[in-house]
């Protein structure tokens, strides 16, 4: 595995890669490397001949300096873990390499980037497809993957790549859990094991959302009241829990065939997402 800093290096190497029928999988995170990340990691190498990790703290789509500054930081360990699955490229720039002085340019994904996340965390999206778009310049991938378990993410990703005609695929991967139902997350380092169990009310509370629905239940208000009958910890702040269109995030009154259950918490400073595809 090589491991590079440089935009311009990473550049030319994979514009070089563009000119042969070699297929490039970019896998785009912020390091603290689980085994959500693993999962994409590995389908990547499985449907490309070559792979690029990017290990990049975005500073641009943080809402808090705290946030950033105890964002888990483990660049060894994850290099380890790149370089063990078979990762041919380590990306690892720095803040000024990607935003230098006098950077100006932003990408706003009008619409989807506005709802859910977009109301707790303004500018959280900007930031994203930025960078993002950046990455994809930079590396110029046949392919991008991207977890569910940031659904909204991968929308607007999705829809940046199409709006803007570019090249790459996006490619939706399952979301990866802890034997306890928790999403994998960086975040968790966080949780003590009391707020762990709060944040498990969580996967809970979609699970008997699921559970209504199979039922028969297809009115959103009662599977949602169903839902926050079990989120009443008194250290869990609920930030929003919807049921929404899987392709355009608009908010449900009934479900016909399919429906995406969207939830964000926060426990003490500690915020959460998650969410689970609804399907009769
Ligand atoms: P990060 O939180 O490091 O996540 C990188 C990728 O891993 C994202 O696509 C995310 O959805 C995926 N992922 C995280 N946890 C997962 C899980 N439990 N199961 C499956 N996939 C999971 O998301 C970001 O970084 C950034 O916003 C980024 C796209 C890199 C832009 O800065």
């Amino acid at each position: 595995m090589q491991l590079i800093s440089s935009p311009e290096q990473m550049h030319i190497l994979c514009s070089n890669f563009r000119k042969k029928t070699t297929n490039v999988g970019l896998v785009p995170t912020m390091g603290a490397l689980h085994n959500g990340h693993k999962s994409l990691i590995e389908t990547s190498l499985k449907e490309n001949d070559t792979t690029i990790v990017s290990v990049f703290l975005n500073p641009t789509q943080f809402n808090s300096s705290n946030d950033l500054e105890s964002y888990p930081r483990m660049i060894d360990d994850d290099s380890k873990l790149c370089s063990s699955l078979g990762v041919d490229y380590l990306f690892v720039p720095n803040t000024e390499q990607i935003y230098p002085s006098g950077y100006s340019s932003w990408i706003n994904v009008g619409g989807i980037s506005d709802k859910l996340c977009g109301i707790g965390r303004p500018g959280h999206f900007r930031g994203v497809s930025t960078v993002v778009l950046k990455l994809l310049m930079i590396c110029l991938p046949d392919y991008a993957y991207f977890g569910e378990k940031d659904y909204q993410q991968f929308l607007i990703v999705s829809r940046m790549c199409t709006d803007l005609s570019l090249d790459t695929q996006i490619v939706l991967c399952p979301i990866i859990r802890d034997s306890d139902g928790l999403a994998l997350s960086s975040r968790n380092i966080h949780l003590s094991p009391e707020d762990r169990e709060t944040a498990l009310l969580v996967v809970k509370a979609m699970k008997r959302v699921e559970k209504f629905f199979l039922e028969g239940e297809n009115n959103c208000s009662k599977l949602i009241q169903t839902a926050k009958e079990i989120l009443t910890e008194p250290s869990l702040e609920l930030e929003y829990i919807e049921i929404v269109d899987s392709e355009t995030l608009e908010s449900l009154k009934e479900i016909k065939d399919s429906a995406r259950i969207m939830i964000a918490i926060k426990i003490g400073s500690i915020r959460l997402i998650d969410n689970l595809y609804l399907e009769l």
